[in-house]
C-alpha cells in the first residue's frame, strides 16, 4: 500500500468514528457572530491551526477548500461567501465527503443564514483539482499538505497555484518541524497520515512555496503543536512540531526574490527626519515599518548604525494604524 492509500484508509476510519483531538490544538475553533458549529462537526476538527482569516474574505470570494474533513472550515468560509457554490470542497475519501455532507446538513438546522448549497462537495484530490485554471479567489487547506512527500507537495502546490486567479491567495495551516524528522519516523505511513511525521522544517516549507511561484508569503501564526518524545518515538532528543498559518499570494516574484513577511519591522534612528533607500522603502524617524525578511536583511547590512531591525513576531497581517 502507498502512503497515499494509507492516508485515505486512515481518513475513511476517522470519518466514520471521529477521533477527537486528532490534529487540533487545544483551543476552540474561530467563533463568529451567529455561527453555530454542530457538536459532531467540532469533534471532527482535524486542522492544526486556522485558515479562516476574516480580513482576507471581503467581497464574497469563491473558495476552493482541499481536504474537507468534517466540514468545519468549509462552513466558516461559507459564512463569508454566502452564495450557492461559493465554497467548493474536494476530498478523495467518500466516507469523509459523506460525513461532511451530514455535518453541513446539521449546520443548516442550527444556522438560519446557512444553506447547504453554499458548500459544493466534490470528489477530487489535491494533485488534480477538478477546477479550471485561474477561477478561484482563495484556495485553503488545513493539515493536509504536511502529509505529502516533498515531490507530491510540489504537485499539490502547483495545482493550487494553477486554479487561483492572478492576485489570489493560498491559505494554509500545517505542522512544521523544528529540526528534520528522522527517516524512521518519516517512513511510518500511519504517523504521517496522523500529521505527526511528514512535516518539513520552516525553511523547506517556505522554499516549496517560492519554487512554485508565489511572490509574497505572509506568516499569520507559528505556535507549538506537538512534542515527539524520546520514549514513544525512539528519539535521542525530543522533537517539537509547530503549526504554521500562512497566506501566499499569486503575484509575480520580484527580481530579487519573493517577499516573506514574518513580522519584522525596520526603525530608522539616524540624523534625518526620513530615510529613503530609493527602492520603495521610506522610514520615518523612530516609526516601525513592516518589512519582508529580504529587505530586513539588506537594510541591516547596508545601514547597521542607522536602522534597527526587530525580530520576527510570526504574526503579520499587513495592517497598520496610519
Ligand atoms: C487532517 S484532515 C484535515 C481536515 C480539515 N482540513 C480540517 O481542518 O478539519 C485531512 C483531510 O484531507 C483529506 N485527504 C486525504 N488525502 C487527500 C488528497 N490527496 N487530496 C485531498 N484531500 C485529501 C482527508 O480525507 C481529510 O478529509
Amino acid at each position: 500500500m502507498s502512503y497515499l492509500e494509507t492516508t485515505a484508509q486512515f481518513y475513511s476510519e476517522v470519518a466514520q468514528t471521529p477521533e477527537v483531538g486528532l490534529c487540533c490544538v487545544q483551543s476552540s475553533p474561530l467563533q463568529l457572530p451567529e455561527l453555530r458549529i454542530p457538536c459532531r462537526m467540532q469533534e471532527m476538527n482535524y486542522g492544526c491551526g486556522t485558515t479562516v482569516h476574516p480580513a482576507e474574505l471581503a467581497n464574497q470570494p469563491t473558495v476552493l477548500y482541499v481536504g474537507v474533513g468534517g466540514g468545519l472550515e468549509a462552513l466558516q468560509f461559507a459564512y463569508f461567501s454566502r452564495h450557492p457554490g461559493g465554497v467548493i470542497a474536494v476530498d478523495p475519501v467518500s466516507a469523509m465527503r459523506d460525513a461532511a455532507t451530514r455535518n453541513l446538513e446539521l449546520a443548516a438546522r442550527e444556522n438560519p443564514w446557512f444553506d447547504p448549497s453554499f458548500v459544493e462537495i466534490r470528489d477530487g484530490d489535491a494533485f488534480s483539482l477538478p477546477i479550471p485554471d485561474a477561477t478561484v479567489d482563495i484556495v485553503a487547506q488545513n493539515c493536509l499538505f504536511n502529509i505529502f512527500e516533498p515531490a507530491d507537495l510540489t504537485k499539490a502546490l502547483q495545482e493550487a497555484y494553477r486554479v487561483l486567479k492572478p492576485g489570489g491567495r493560498l491559505l494554509m495551516s500545517d505542522p512544521i518541524a523544528t529540526r528534520p524528522i528522522p527517516s524512521h519516523l518519516r517512513q511510518d505511513e500511519r504517523l504521517r497520515a496522523m500529521c505527526l511525521s511528514g512535516a518539513l522544517t520552516y525553511e523547506e516549507y517556505i522554499q516549496h512555496l517560492v519554487e512554485v511561484g508565489f511572490g509574497q508569503v505572509e506568516i499569520r501564526a507559528r505556535r507549538p503543536y506537538r512534542l515527539l518524545d524520546c520514549q514513544n518515538y525512539s528519539l535521542a532528543e525530543p522533537l517539537l512540531l509547530e503549526s504554521l498559518d500562512s497566506v501566499s499570494f499569486k503575484v509575480p516574484i520580484p527580481e530579487d526574490g519573493s517577499c516573506i513577511f514574518t513580522g519584522k519591522t525596520a526603525i530608522y534612528m539616524g540624523q534625518e527626519p526620513i530615510f529613503d533607500d530609493s527602492a520603495g522603502h521610506v522610514l520615518q524617524l523612530g516609526v516601525p515599518a513592516a518589512v519582508c525578511d529580504k529587505t530586513a536583511e539588506k537594510l541591516a547590512a547596508s545601514h547597521p548604525q542607522d536602522i534597527l531591525i526587530t525580530t520576527s513576531t510570526w504574526h503579520y497581517t499587513g495592517g497598520g494604524c496610519c
